[in-house]
């Protein structure tokens, strides 16, 4: 079949052959997409494909097609060819408390490798990275692409919004799984953040799988199914890809809510974050430093990340990336909550458990997050969790501090981050916040 010829698709007889457990020939599944990009197919038709997608699922062929489809609706990068040098990206599946990218990027730059990233807002518990880096005063997100490659030859560190013209598909296509419950498939959660991934340029990636109540795969097993996807992806076009499986059990570090969050973000970056957060930062920092044309491997990668934050030459490389992107990076001026409440344990013990989801869904009462496209985000508002899993606290100490914007919802939420809280008489098993490595 010629491909690209409208007169060729047949939307309802393809949703009708995945629904009833057939594979697609990929140039008509690419057609699929290229015609829905362009407004031919509505988004009824898509949505009950996308359904028939998640009782079916994709063969390798398929994800491979739609993901192939997904670069072709638009326009590419090529941040490498711009820079005269390796690119390396970093991408994470989303969680409760990810700030990943706002503390690792410097921590690379200051080391001698570029990271130029674009993100989406998204929408979600609290705001996307975009939002999270709104919240200081001045950022500017909207950079051209010239301005961001100046940016990165001048700085190392660029996180910008991502342009209407990469992967147009998928932007489409995940705002309607968004709201026709299809966003926790497997194949199309690897091929909308692998289209993106390639489309921008990247020549390595390190991918930040969460695996847990608060992400979309609750387990490992599928959580290693994504990411064999995602390397295959990868793999076949010619990059690097590992993946590292992270927990998202409980919420990422402390903070949950967009300046709380930068703010722990510099705090990790100047060497004073908390223990898990500032673990995934270095472990992805490493790995990254040995994808790059340092020609280090990942333990020296590690010391060297250690050591930009350990000299400041990280923290000044934050303050200069800021000041690059418009932002005054003076933490006292990041907009803070007028009402903070105190979250108490009801009894002595050890914390089982700290339910992330909960936690999340705390924030966005609070305003922290949208739940539709239009929604404002209180860059101020949030929760900040002090005790985590396997701590031991006594009657009455501050599990975790409501930052609102008034009583009324400070006391809902204390409510609710208190019933995220278990617990017992028992420490919990312990381990790290990196569960497994699939390189
Ligand atoms: N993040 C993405 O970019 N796409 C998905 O489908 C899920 C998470």
């Amino acid at each position: 079949m010629r491909i690209d010829d409208p007169a060729m698709i047949r939307p309802a007889e393809l949703i009708e052959q995945k629904r009833n457990g057939g594979a697609h020939d990929p140039a008509e599944l690419t057609e699929l997409i290229l015609a829905y990009a362009r407004d031919e197919v509505p988004d009824y038709q898509m949505a009950a494909w996308c359904m028939a997608v998640y009782f079916r699922g994709l063969t390798g062929a398929e994800t491979q097609a739609l993901t192939d489809a997904m670069i072709r609706s638009g326009e590419t990068l090529d941040l490498g060819a711009a820079l005269g040098r390796k690119v390396v990206d970093k991408h994470s599946t989303g969680g409760v408390g990810d700030k990943t990218s706002i503390a690792l990027g410097p921590i690379i730059a200051a080391c001698g490798v570029p990271l130029g990233k674009m993100s989406g807002r998204g929408l979600g518990h609290t705001g996307g990275t975009l939002d999270k880096l709104e919240s200081i005063p001045g950022f500017r997100v909207e950079l051209t692409t010239e301005e961001m490659v100046a940016q990165l030859r001048d700085v190392g560190m660029a996180i910008v919004g991502q342009t209407a013209d990469l992967v147009p598909a998928d932007k489409k296509l995940y705002a309607l799984r968004d709201v026709t419950a299809t966003v926790d498939i497997i194949p199309l959660i690897a091929s909308s953040i692998m289209s993106k991934k390639l489309a921008a340029g990247a020549d390595a990636i390190v991918l930040d799988v969460k695996v847990g109540d608060g992400a979309f795969m609750k387990t490992l097993d599928d959580a290693r199914e994504l990411a064999g996807q995602m390397r295959e992806i990868g793999t076949r076009a010619g990059r690097e890809v590992t993946c590292l499986l992270t927990d998202m059990d409980q919420p990422l570090g402390r903070a949950v809510g967009n300046a709380l969050e930068v703010d722990e973000a510099r705090d990790t970056i100047r060497g004073d974050g908390p223990a898990d957060f500032t673990e995934l930062v270095l472990e992805a920092a490493s790995r990254l430093l040995a994808y790059s044309d340092l020609g280090v491997d990942v333990d020296e990668g590690r010391r060297r990340a250690e050591q930009a934050v350990a000299d400041g030459s990280a923290l000044e490389r934050y303050e200069r990336w800021v000041r690059a992107q418009g932002g005054d990076p003076d933490p006292a001026l990041l907009e803070r909550a007028a009402v903070r409440r105190p979250v108490p344990a009801p009894r002595d013990g050890v914390v089982t458990r700290l339910a992330a989801l909960d936690v999340g869904n705390a924030a966005l009462e609070l305003g922290a997050g949208r739940r539709t496209k239009a929604d404002p985000v209180d860059h101020a508002v949030g929760v900040l969790c002090f005790a985590k899993r396997g701590d031991t606290v006594l009657a009455g100490d501050d599990l975790a501090e409501v930052h609102a914007r008034d009583d009324a919802s400070a006391a809902r939420a204390v409510e609710a981050v208190l019933a995220a809280y278990e617990i017992g008489d028992d420490a919990p098993p312990e381990h790290g916040i990196v569960l497994d490595v699939v390189a």
